[in-house]
């Protein structure tokens, strides 16, 4: 696991965007997998910024989003399409039809979520996957627990989770209380993987993944510390309490 220690969340978001940037230069097609929350945010203005003033081509790349709330249509402002499509998809040159979000509306929703996964397989696996973390250590939205899933599938959200993303919503009560997400398998498989965490309330969770060298269902994103391409960009504030 390579650890870069960011100076604030702008120098992050310039580092993370230049290992996308760079992978797709090497790779045009690139399966990239994307993560949604306020972590990445700054990863897509780069990555638009790179688009507009040197041209970096979407034309090729193909993406698979990590989750959407259950529930949410995806013209709703607090879906993640909506959230993909006004952060970064509209403003680069990516082809609609590469473009991969589960549907929180799907009604046959295990089937959907077979079909997800068959079709990460179907483009050769995730290239990089790009992940934020949950204070609880979530990864997408694999919630701390007894068990983790491997596949894409439906999950129940932790009142911790709730509460963290209730600060999107009018109220708790609006906020989804179920979502789809892929699985620790699909995560895993991805060939490379990037880790964003940044500012103080990410510093109790990055101290225990970082320091403690054990994986735990307890921290789903202790099972990062198995793969054997991660790259973690945490700034001098989520890094704080950091041992090493
Ligand atoms: P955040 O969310 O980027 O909004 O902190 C991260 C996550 O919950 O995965």
């Amino acid at each position: 696991m390579e650890i870069i220690v960011a100076k604030d969340y702008a120098d992050l978001s310039r580092r993370a965007c230049r290992i996308i940037a760079s992978d797709i230069k090497k790779k045009p097609d690139l399966v990239l997998g994307l993560a949604t929350g306020s972590t990445p945010l700054g990863t897509y203005q780069e990555l638009v910024r790179l688009y507009r003033e040197e041209g970096l081509d979407f034309s090729r790349v193909v993406t698979f989003n990590l989750d959407e709330y259950c529930g949410l249509s995806k013209d709703n402002p607090q879906s993640y399409h909506y959230y993909m499509f006004e952060n970064f998809f509209k403003h680069v040159n990516i082809k609609p039809e590469n473009i991969h979000i589960p549907d929180g509306t799907a009604v046959d929703v295990e089937s959907h979520c077979r079909k997800y996964d068959e079709e990460i397989a179907r483009h050769g696996g995730i290239d990089l996957q790009l992940l934020g973390i949950g204070h609880n250590g979530h990864i997408g939205f694999n919630e701390p627990g007894d068990e983790l899933l491997t596949v894409t599938h439906v999950t129940e959200l932790t009142p911790d989770t709730i509460k963290a993303n209730s600060r999107f919503f009018n109220s708790m009560d609006e906020v989804p209380k179920k979502a789809i997400t892929m699985g620790l398998g699909t995560i895993m498989q991805a060939k490379k993987i990037v880790l964003l965490a940044s500012g103080k309330s990410k510093a109790g969770i990055m101290a225990e993944l970082l320091d403690e060298n054990a994986v735990s269902t307890k921290n789903p994103a202790s099972f990062l510390l198995l793969h054997k391409d991660v790259t973690v960009i945490i700034d001098e504030e989520a890094a704080e309490l950091l041992k090493k």
